[in-house]
């Protein structure tokens, strides 16, 4: 496709991000990469508990090998051209004064921190692709995470390159895709369709 087209007036943010793979490898200062996790840091979160957690790596940095090393072998042919790794990992236990207890919402929360970090990115001019063709197992041993965590995704960022930069089978999938009508997937009242 080539333009989205939205069905209602969703701001343009909304409509306009999407997961490009052709990334330039440009580096991403600091600054940058901060108001990312910012943007995050204020998502909504039952009890206001924060669950998610990032672990990263710059791709100037001696980590990044190692972080793209947590990747199944498609993502990296193109995910090695990003600025930025993200790991994303939330908190799933509390331990209260009783017993330990698990957050009933942890991956929602997480997956509405992660939302805001692509939004900011995107208005910010960086793109952002997440990831779950991962190795968890690899990325809890490397990373030392421990158990009452969850390795959820990745994220790669980057600043969106040439589609023409792209090996030929991964040119044909550079381009935003549509999504079904909205009218399938809200159901007013008492009810529910598949
Ligand atoms: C949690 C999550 C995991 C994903 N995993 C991968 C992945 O491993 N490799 C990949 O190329 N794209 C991955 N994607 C990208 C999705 O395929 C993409 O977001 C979806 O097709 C919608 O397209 P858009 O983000 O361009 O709007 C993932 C996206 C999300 C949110």
């Amino acid at each position: 496709m080539s333009e989205r087209q939205p069905q209602y007036p969703a701001d343009a943010l909304f409509v306009n991000r999407w997961s490009p793979r052709s990334l330039t490898g440009e580096a991403i200062d600091d600054q940058t990469l901060l108001t990312l996790f910012e943007a995050a840091r204020w998502a909504p979160s039952a009890f206001n508990v924060q669950p998610w957690r990032f672990s990263y790596s710059k791709n100037d940095s001696e980590s990044f090998s190692t972080y793209l090393d947590f990747l199944v072998e498609f993502n990296q042919s193109w995910a090695k051209n990003a600025s930025a790794l993200i790991v994303v990992l939330a908190k799933k236990i509390t331990m209260t004064s009783q017993a330990e207890v698990e957050f009933p919402s942890y991956a929602f929360d997480t997956g509405a921190a992660w939302a805001s970090l692509a939004f900011q990115a995107e208005k910010l001019g960086w793109v952002t692709h997440g990831m779950t063709g991962i190795n968890k197992e690899k990325i809890a041993a490397t990373l030392k995470v421990p158990e009452t965590y969850s390795v959820e995704a990745m994220i790669a960022v980057g600043k969106q390159g040439d589609k023409a930069a792209l090996p030929e089978g991964l040119q044909a999938k550079e381009a935003p895709s549509d999504r079904r009508p909205v009218e399938e997937t809200i159901f007013e009242g008492i009810g529910f369709k598949e």
